[in-house]
């Protein structure tokens, strides 16, 4: 199962009209999570989850965990909130810390950062913008993918200004042709 992971609150918004469209792309098996039904509180940074083997937190975090170590890859959207990520997704990526801390996957040659579950699997990011300040919102998706040792596939951001992303043409092939990459990388056919 391909997961799909939307970081806008908007649902008939641009991030997850550009998520659904890679994850048709992949024409796999796909399920998309909106982070804003998931109640995600955030990282505290206590570190219990270092020797607790987890978050001590129990929320919709809980069950993303989950499904981020069950997939086979993941699309990540994030519109881009003053020229970087919502805090829904950075919510979401600082939370994922304690996945290096529940007892799976290899481990990271720093051993501070303990394991590395998500390690290989392919990821594609992309980040729906009105103008500017979408690369800093990419980049900061691409430093959680480099810290979980996955593999980027591809990014795309896409600046539509207050329009429906649906009617730019361009963005959306890019957006399906990052899906058939991501498929590939899968070693599907
Ligand atoms: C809090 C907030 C901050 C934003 N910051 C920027 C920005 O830095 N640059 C920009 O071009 N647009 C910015 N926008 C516009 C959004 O990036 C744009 O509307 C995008 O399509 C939102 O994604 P969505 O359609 O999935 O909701 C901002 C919007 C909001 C609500």
């Amino acid at each position: 199962m391909i997961l799909g992971i939307c970081g806008s609150g908007r649902k008939e918004g641009n991030t997850g009209a550009l998520v659904e469209e890679v994850l048709k792309g992949t024409a796999s098996e796909t399920e998309l999570v909106w982070l804003i039904d998931l109640n995600i509180g955030y990282c505290t940074g206590c570190m219990r989850c270092t020797f607790e083997g987890g978050c001590w937190q129990k929320d919709g975090m809980t069950d993303l965990y989950k499904k981020l170590i069950d997939c086979e890859g993941m699309v990540i959207g994030s519109p881009c909130y003053y020229g970087d990520v919502s805090g829904l997704v950075k919510s979401m990526m600082d939370r994922s810390i304690a996945l290096g801390y529940m007892g799976i996957g290899k481990e990271s040659a720093q051993p501070m950062h303990g394991r590395k579950p998500l390690a290989d699997k392919p990821v594609a990011i992309v980040s729906a913008v009105a103008g500017h300040g979408v690369e800093r919102a990419l980049e900061t998706m691409e430093s959680f993918v480099t810290f979980g040792e996955m593999k980027l596939v591809g990014k795309l951001g896409a600046a539509a200004g207050m329009e429906d992303i649906r009617e730019h043409k361009n963005f959306m092939d890019e957006a399906r042709e990052l899906g058939v990459k991501m498929k590939g990388a899968l070693g599907k056919p």
